[in-house]
């Protein structure tokens, strides 16, 4: 009897030795980093604490560029602007991939564009910022599709003027008709019962997933912990839904795509491209209609939320910081004036109003990590990055690091002027990341959130609801990092003055 037993314990032993020989990852020549327990390393840590804060802990101790281990992986984590420049720019073709097995994955399946790798990203890549360069993007006429939206966003701001308003519902429809009217040809009119549906959907989505947190380490807890939430069943249904919307609106371009009335939004272009690869007999094309509805669904989940998210941040601020709200008005009054409506180009001449931007994009980092792979074994620094790492871009860490900083809990847009109160450009900014992977939209953000900050200014005073404190900066920690609901009441310019 006691010999069972003991052997039951040995072979408990030696099970327990040969799994850690084999599951164990081998951390050999990888960046330092803590050692953690055994099969699990330091992933309990997540329970407790939100993956920008625990990354961004582990760098205090381990330097800007270490290794920990998650689960049965070690994570390559990325902690200053010069070691994600030295990976996802100068080793760019080695650290363009994206890992597999992520919660994000899984949902967007290696599809579309954000999760997609190889040739498929890669012309779907080059097609989309093909397109949006003929759109003009970074020019004037992405600025008429925004200011298109700006308008009705005006009118439905000023029917709450005096009130409690939470701005969140009316500034994600305008944000969303944008991207709408460029990339599928419509606009939905303000309140729209279909419009309000796919925003609510595109959002809840996002929050369903935490791009570093517990779940992506523990793949068979991850379908569990993330579709078994109540909201789970809804985001599902309402995925489904919204990519047969997609598929209905392709048949509804492919029935129109000879029509010499017809518009010339993205998707009008991929199907013509779509043709003219079927007339040369390409059978192996990516340009397929499965692709395309993938890929438009993905522009309007990474167009939407996040900047939606930098415009919530730039007026939680205002409400917060009444100084600061005052400089900037009086460098719109100085350079706008009340006549007319601002243009993109006059941010050229209020550095103010830049540097503020940018605090925001650094203090909010509303994408705070950047989730890369390797598809090959290689060496950063020296050290040995094993093949198919996951490497994090700590992009919330470099925003927040106290030695590039000093005060980075503080908000103060004057770190980005410098004496004669020009503007000031840092490389530790990186709010759209680096590389080949870095954001595609990027010129169509800083337009919407320079437009949609100072013509909102022009025209209104915010101010906090009389009775409640400032909004707080807390937030969630989503793909995109949401300061939590806040109201705001804003005040006419000319009625104040009358
Ligand atoms: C302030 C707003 C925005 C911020 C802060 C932001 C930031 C980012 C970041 C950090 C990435 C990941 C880069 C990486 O993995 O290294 C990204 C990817 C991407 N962004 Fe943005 N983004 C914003 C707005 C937009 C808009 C408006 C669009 C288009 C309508 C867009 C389209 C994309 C796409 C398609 C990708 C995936 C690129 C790829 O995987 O090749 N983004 N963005």
């Amino acid at each position: 009897m006691e010999l069972t037993w003991v052997t039951m314990v040995l072979l408990g032993l030696v099970v327990m030795l040969i799994l850690l020989v084999v599951l164990q990852p081998d951390s050999r020549g990888m960046p330092p980093g803590p050692k953690g327990l055994p099969l699990v390393g330091n992933l309990f840590d997540l329970l407790w604490e939100d993956s920008i804060t625990f990354f961004s802990r582990l760098s205090k101790e381990y330097g800007p560029l270490y290794s920990v281990q998650l689960g049965l992986r070690r994570v390559v984590v990325l902690n200053s602007s010069h070691w994600l420049t030295q990976a996802f720019v100068r080793q760019g073709d080695m650290f363009n991939h994206r890992p597999r097995g992520t919660v994000l994955s899984f949902i967007m399946r290696g599809k579309g564009i954000a999760d997609a790798e190889d040739r498929v990203w890669r012309e779907s890549r080059r097609f989309t910022l093909h397109v949006l360069r003929d759109f003009g993007m970074g020019k004037r006429s992405v600025e008429t599709y925004v200011n298109r939206e700006l308008q009705d966003f005006l009118e439905a701001a000023q029917e709450k003027v005096g009130k409690p308003y939470n701005v969140h519902y009316d500034l994600a429809t305008s944000v969303l008709n944008i991207v709408w009217h460029m990339f599928v040809g419509e606009r939905f009119p303000m309140g729209d019962k279909n419009l309000k549906w796919i925003v609510d959907s595109l959002e809840m989505s996002l929050t369903l997933v935490e791009q570093g947190g517990f779940l992506n380490y523990t793949p068979f807890l991850q379908f569990i912990g993330t579709f078994c939430k109540p909201k789970a069943v809804k985001v599902g249904r309402n995925v489904a839904h919204r990519l047969d919307y997609f598929t209905k609106l392709i048949q509804k371009h492919k029935d129109t795509l000879d029509d010499p009335d017809r518009g010339f939004d993205f998707m009008y272009q991929y199907l013509l491209h779509q043709r003219e690869e079927q007339r040369q007999g390409k059978t192996d094309t990516i340009f397929t209609d499965n692709q395309l509805m993938w890929l438009v669904s993905d522009m309007f989940i990474v167009g939407l939320d996040t900047t939606v998210t930098t415009l919530r941040w730039c007026y939680l601020f205002l409400l917060r910081e009444p100084q600061i709200q005052q400089r900037l008005y009086q460098e719109i009054e100085a350079v706008i004036g009340s006549d007319r409506f601002p243009t993109y180009e006059d941010r050229l001449r209020m550095p103010y109003t830049e540097a503020f931007i940018t605090e925001v994009f650094r203090f909010g980092s509303i994408t705070p990590l950047a989730l890369h792979g390797n598809p090959e074994e290689t060496q950063l620094g020296g050290y040995r990055i094993p093949k198919r790492s996951w490497v994090v871009g700590n992009i919330w860490g470099i925003h927040w690091d106290s030695k590039v900083w000093g005060d980075p809990e503080n908000f103060r847009p004057e770190r980005f002027l410098n004496d004669e109160g020009q503007l000031v450009r840092s490389e530790h900014v990186l709010a759209f990341s680096v590389g080949r992977r870095n954001c595609l939209g990027e010129s169509l953000a800083r337009i919407e959130a320079f437009q949609f900050l100072t013509a909102m200014l022009q025209k209104y005073e915010f101010t906090v609801p009389p009775g409640q404190d400032p909004p707080s900066t807390s937030f969630h920690c989503g793909v995109t990092l949401n300061p939590t609901e806040f109201n705001m009441v804003l005040k006419e310019r000319s009625a104040k003055a009358a």
